[in-house]
């Protein structure tokens, strides 16, 4: 039996996938015979509609001086957080010498918009590597877990803050009642804190049962976190629908009562119910989707196969890795997944050990097909893979659904 980490309610079991490795963790083959496998459960709270992992890998497994991921390699991610910045200070940071602190600023994406115009800031990054990328770009960092602890030493050095932001990390954090009272510590009282994590609503309408791995612990939506702040005094007071990441939701948190409530809170929560965010059965529905959806993608990759067609993976995700692994999708069947990052470069996919090359060796040998792992970058791939589909190639995606994409 799982309890609900926000309210203790029991878990109800929405979907096992069975021993799942780290998914950000690319390999050389002498670490393959000591790989980290842990067991991936999803499950929904019936008393707060928190949908959450039911086991989580601890932190430090997770994040730490070899993270992979690097927020700035993507161009439409960069355009984003440069446009979120610029919205924080338009609205809210026009008060004389503004202080904000960032959860989770990986290689200060978001936060060099801000220091730019000489805000006042602090990033809090626990992944040393990527905290040391942010620090090189001239950015105010520390390498810690944003925790109470920290929070308390934060006031004590800059005072309390004016905002707190967070960008697909506040769901990674398992104590979410220790970031709730760490915010309530280091936020002054009008202040507010602003963050953005994959929405449940989209994974759900989508089957983006990829977004499913060790790092996203939660799986929110506007009623599971504002009945998560309630306990502390804070409310959602506006959200915002995002297109990153498949579709995430971007939530304002206020102290209750210092902020009108936007009319889009109710209005969006009203949407939850009626697509039964609050309902287990839409849940099982879910996975009977995630169960299909796996039938169809084995079924085309074997077809293909058997037609003798080479088939390459496009961006080693981290969500990748709840695909292959749970698809049994292996070095037989995909020959390599092509993918920017240098550091997942050379080294071999978590768990089914498919090998990582960069985007050069995708385009030296087009293959016949490529599977979007990176489906979330759609847009942008495409436009500059016109030669893969002019010479014939072919994207298979597999959200919303199996397909192979038409030019
Ligand atoms: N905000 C960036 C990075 C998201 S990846 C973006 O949206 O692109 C998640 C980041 O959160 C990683 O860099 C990870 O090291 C960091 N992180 C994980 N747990 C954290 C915690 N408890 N406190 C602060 N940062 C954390
Ligand atoms: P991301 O979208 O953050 O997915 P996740 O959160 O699941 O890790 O990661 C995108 C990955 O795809 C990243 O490793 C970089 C890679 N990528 C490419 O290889 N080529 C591209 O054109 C783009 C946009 C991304
Ligand atoms: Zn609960």
């Amino acid at each position: 039996m799982s309890l609900c980490r926000v309210c203790d309610g029991e878990l109800k079991t929405v979907i096992s996938f069975g021993q799942m490795p780290v998914a950000n963790a690319f390999l050389t083959p002498s670490e393959f015979a000591s790989e980290y496998f842990f067991d991936l459960k999803v499950g929904f709270c019936p008393i707060c509609c928190m949908v959450q992992l039911q086991k989580c890998v601890a932190p430090e497994k997770l994040f730490h001086n070899k993270y992979a991921y690097l927020s700035s390699l993507s161009l439409r991610m960069n355009q984003h957080f440069r446009a979120f910045a610029e919205d924080m200070k338009a609205r809210y940071l026009t008060s004389h010498n503004p202080f904000v602190v960032e959860i989770g600023c990986n290689d200060g994406v978001m936060l060099q918009h801000l220091a730019s115009d000489r805000i006042r800031h602090l990033g809090v990054e626990p992944s040393r590597n990527v905290a040391a990328l942010a620090k090189d770009k001239g950015l105010n960092a520390v390498c810690r877990f944003f925790d109470e602890t920290l929070a308390k030493d934060i006031l004590k050095k800059y005072g309390s803050a004016d905002l707190i932001v967070g960008a697909n990390v506040i769901c990674h954090i398992p104590d979410l009642h220790a970031v709730a009272r760490a915010v309530d510590m280091l936020l002054k009282p009008s202040g507010l804190f602003v963050f953005e994590d994959p929405y449940l609503g989209e994974i759900v309408k989508k089957t983006a049962y990829d977004q499913i791995y060790d790092e996203h612990v939660y799986y929110l939506s506007i009623a599971s976190v504002d009945s998560m702040f309630r306990r502390y005094g804070m409310a959602v007071v506006d959200v915002e629908p995002q297109s990153v990441h498949g579709g995430s939701m971007r939530y304002t948190i206020a102290r209750r009562q210092t902020v009108e409530l936007s009319p889009k809170v109710d209005e969006k929560k009203r949407l939850e119910e009626s697509i039964g965010l609050h309902k287990y059965e839409t849940f099982v529905r879910f996975r009977m989707r995630i169960e299909k959806s796996r039938e169809q993608l084995q079924e085309l990759i074997r077809d293909a196969k058997l037609r003798g067609k080479r088939i390459v993976g496009y961006g080693a995700t981290s969500k990748s890795a709840t695909v292959t692994n749970y698809c049994s999708l292996g070095p037989d069947s995909i020959d390599f997944v092509c993918d920017t990052t240098p550091a997942k470069q050379g080294k071999y996919s978590p768990g089914m050990h498919i090998p990582i090359k960069p985007n050069e060796d995708f385009v030296k040998d087009y293959p016949d097909f490529a599977l979007l792992f990176a489906w979330n970058h759609k847009e942008e791939i495409l436009g500059k893979e016109q030669e893969f589909l002019k010479r014939g190639g072919q994207f298979i995606t597999y959200v919303p659904s199996v397909s192979i994409l038409s030019r």
